[in-house]
């Protein structure tokens, strides 16, 4: 990751935000190559998902929404990380992503000033019994030993308690007291008690005390705690919920009513917007609608690069589907997922009898798809399925595609069955109906004999009385409006289901980056191998397509050739002209930069060598190949490469 992170910066892929003031953390520039790496990956998302089909509209919507739409997706009550603190540094942890560790823990009742320990040492050691004198008199000892350091007195100096004492309460005015606080400290075994101590004087220190003689608890052996900070020890704070939304405020009051978020997901304005863009684009269901955008997460730790950032860009559709029970009426039957399984080909067009299970496993195809086509090697992608515990309660099923990132395998987009529970949240806060009619279905279900009725409306009133009860209605208004919703199936109308892909572009991008980095050996313009970086993207996402080099930059013919080739491939793609520097120089910034192809203009150009005139050599990033091609033949041939 040093590698990759360290070329990002000085190729201009990615830059620390607000570098030049120290950066803010979670928040990422994408550079000149960077940001034409990003474009390309969301265009070719946004041409796969809406242009190249059919049945996806797309959807721009702004960032800030009614915060109903908050309320309603749950995002307000429930859209948090467990948070605690270390009670030493203040450094803030997600609770479940702390790794567990195993050791001893020193428990410590309270610290009090050490001026106030011999004081009051010196009354109480006449009194005591022998037992506890010598453990009374080690105290003092301590405790001298640390007044002598708050003073900035030498450890060997004689000196009586009671003067230390009398020089403490004059710098500081008081003798002291006790901070009134237990804490623990976490240390691999018993022997390592003095480094334990060591921590809790400095979270004692923490509370106001200058001197703290520290009183020790119990201790206990712990396996897999998740309660103390790694890097020292300390406690942590209990975990509590944070919501990871940011706040603001709309209009120039800022007050309660005018809170506002920027939004967690891009999702929620294509449910807000679904009838819209039903009744503007002349889809029915099934159909989808796409949106890419930012999305804005205060996460409690934001890491590894950008893959978990604070503000980053989702590309989700939303595709809507009929319940199971709709298709059923209308197709006779609904297709199993091992059905799916078995016939899915590449080309498999969807079919009247997809319920939630095939069209899932459809778009977890469709998407595994995509990544191949910029690029990603299925080997390099794993999926998982979540297991039936780790599911929201509305989602019926959810696979995350992950990739093999060099710090761990982990989540690049996750495709969820959510069941119609988003546009019926939606429905229920705006108390504008969501549903939609379905000629089809009604017509259908006319047909249905009796029995085959009855059987649909109890799998479909039993469905929407859980959803009910779940989000809080009470049980007599919930039958009565599971009751309605299935009277309404039974004349065509319903809330869509939806089937959710959902990517990150900037996790997407750093895989991308990921997979392309690669070191090997190249010839120098000796013809010496040398040892290059090269980012091996592919043609379609490589932020430079192609790049033209003069041979010679002091040769006015060759520098005037060269840029009538760059300006014919540049309405196409993008093009980068370079004459600075010897040539396999040239090819080096390019290999780095991740450009598929280079075009050199050389003698032979010109016709030096007859039968060469007005050629070109074309030189592979990949294999390192050299070809001469004609320069009536240059553009189809990238072309066919890079689109
Ligand atoms: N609408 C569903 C949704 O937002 P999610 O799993 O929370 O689901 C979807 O997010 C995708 O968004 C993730 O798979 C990931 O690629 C990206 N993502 C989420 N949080 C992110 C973060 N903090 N930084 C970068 N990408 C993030």
């Amino acid at each position: 990751m040093e590698k990759i992170v360290s070329l990002c910066k000085r190729r201009g892929f990615i830059f620390q935000s607000s570098e030049i003031y120290g950066g803010i953390n979670g928040f990422w520039d994408y550079g000149p190559l960077g940001a034409e790496l990003k474009r390309n990956v969301k265009e070719l998302w946004w041409r796969t998902m809406t242009q190249q089909r059919d049945d996806v509209a797309g959807l721009e919507a702004t960032i800030i929404m009614h915060p109903q739409i908050w309320k309603a997706s749950g995002h307000v009550d429930t859209f948090s990380d467990p948070m605690c603190d270390c009670l030493l540094t203040k450094k803030r942890f997600r609770a479940d992503q702390i790794e567990p560790q195993s050791g001893v823990v020193f428990h410590f009742i309270d610290a009090i000033e050490a001026a106030k320990v011999i004081s009051e040492a010196n009354d109480l050691i006449p009194k005591l019994p022998d037992g506890e004198k010598q453990e009374t008199l080690k105290t003092v000892e301590k405790a001298v030993r640390l007044l002598k350091n708050a003073l900035g007195v030498a450890k060997d100096e004689i000196i009586e308690p009671s003067r230390l004492v009398a020089a403490f309460v004059q710098k500081y005015g008081r003798k002291g007291n006790s901070s009134g606080r237990p804490y623990s400290v976490l240390v691999s075994n018993e022997s390592e008690f003095p480094r334990a101590e060591r921590v809790a004087q400095d979270f004692y220190r923490l509370q106001g005390l200058v001197a703290p003689v520290v009183f020790r608890g119990g201790s206990e052996r712990v396996q897999n705690s998740q309660r103390f900070n790694p890097e020292n020890g300390s406690l942590l704070t209990e975990p509590r919920p944070f919501n990871l939304m940011f706040k603001t405020y709309v209009g120039p009051v800022a007050d309660e009513e005018n809170v506002a978020y920027l939004r967690p997901e891009t999702a929620q304005a294509i449910f807000a917007q679904f009838k819209n863009v039903l009744e503007t684009s002349r889809q029915k269901v099934p159909f989808g609608i796409a949106q890419v955008g930012k999305a804005f997460r205060n996460e409690v730790t934001p890491r590894n690069f950008t893959f978990r950032s604070r503000e980053f860009e989702q590309m989700e559709l939303e595709f809507f589907i009929r319940p199971d029970e709709a298709v059923e009426a209308v197709a006779g039957r609904v297709a199993s997922s091992s059905e799916i399984a078995r016939s899915q080909s590449p080309t498999a067009d969807p079919q009247p009898d997809w319920g939630w299970e095939a069209w899932h496993k459809y778009w977890v195809e469709e998407r595994i798809r995509f990544y191949e086509s910029i690029g990603l090697p299925r080997t390099t992608l794993e999926e998982y399925w979540q297991k039936p515990e780790e599911l929201a309660h509305y989602a019926r099923a959810c696979v995350d595609i992950l990739f093999k990132f060099p710090f761990g395998t982990q989540e690049l987009e996750g495709i969820a069955a959510r069941s119609d529970f988003d546009l019926s949240q939606h429905q229920r806060f705006s108390g504008k109906p969501t549903g939609v009619f379905d000629e089809e279905l009604k017509n259908a279900w006319a047909k249905l004999d009796e029995g085959k009725k009855a059987d649909l409306s109890k799998r479909f009133y039993e469905a929407r009385f859980k959803y009910l009860t779940r989000m809080g209605e009470p049980a007599e208004q919930a039958e009565k409006q599971a009751r309605e919703d299935t009277a309404g199936l039974a004349k065509g109308n319903f809330i869509p289901h939806v089937i959710e892909p959902s990517a990150g572009v900037d996790r997407l991008i750093l895989a991308l980056i990921c997979n392309a980095y690669a070191e090997d050996q190249a010839p120098d313009d000796k013809g010496n191998m040398e040892s290059r970086v090269v980012m091996r993207f592919h043609p379609r996402i490589a932020p430079i397509k192609v790049a033209v080099f003069p041979l010679l930059k002091n040769k006015p013919e060759l520098v005037k050739k060269a840029k009538e080739v760059r300006d014919l491939l540049r309405p196409h793609m993008t093009v980068f002209y370079d004459e600075a520097g010897a040539i396999g120089r040239r090819y080096r910034r390019q290999d780095e930069a991740g450009t598929p192809f280079g075009v050199t203009i050389d003698f032979d150009t010109l016709g030096e060598t007859p039968e060469l005139l007005n050629t070109v050599t074309l030189r592979d990033r990949d294999t390192m190949r050299q070809d001469r091609v004609k320069i009536d033949d240059l553009l189809p041939r990238l072309l066919a490469k890079v689109r």
